[in-house]
């Protein structure tokens, strides 16, 4: 049976096996790249997309579970060549590395930010606490966010 659900602001529907994760589906079925496939068991955060607005990591969630609800990617923050204020900051302090984590972790900030405008350091490092970076560029990372922060 299909499933309706909400991606980016657009009706989407998928016929994909209802177990399918649904990082599966945005790549494979709607050519929605940006939320990575890394580690596929919840540990690493690549795949990490905005659920009804919540942070969840996209290759545990199963596509069946999905009618009705409403997913937001990476894609959909800066849908112009005008970036998000999140990724100006990450940009500003050239975070940047290979980029594989990166989806993931512009998306926990734009959601913590959202709810905590000027989170400090150490609330920001909780945050990202389910985000793995094998670059380990986690040092400007929290700088880019602290200073963005400090910006509101
Ligand atoms: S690929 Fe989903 S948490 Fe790593
Ligand atoms: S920038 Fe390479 S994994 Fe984070």
């Amino acid at each position: 049976m299909a499933v309706s659900f909400v991606v980016n602001g657009e009706e989407r529907r998928s016929a994909a096996d209802q177990m399918t994760p649904l990082v599966d589906v945005l790549r494979d079925e709607f050519f929605l790249t940006g939320a990575k496939a890394a580690c596929r068991e919840g540990a690493c955060g690549a795949c990490t997309v905005l659920l009804d607005g919540n942070p969840v990591v996209s290759c545990l969630v199963p596509v069946g579970m999905l009618e009705g609800r409403e997913v937001r990617t990476v894609e959909a923050l800066a849908p112009t060549e005008e970036l998000s204020p999140v990724q100006q900051a990450m940009e500003e302090h050239d975070v940047v590395q290979c980029g594989m984590c990166f989806p993931g972790i512009v998306m926990v900030l734009t959601s913590f930010l959202a709810e905590c405008p000027q989170a400090g350091p150490d609330e920001i490092k909780t945050a990202l606490v389910g985000n793995i970076c094998r670059c380990t560029g986690y040092e400007r990372v929290v700088d880019a966010a602290v200073a963005l922060a400090q910006r509101r």
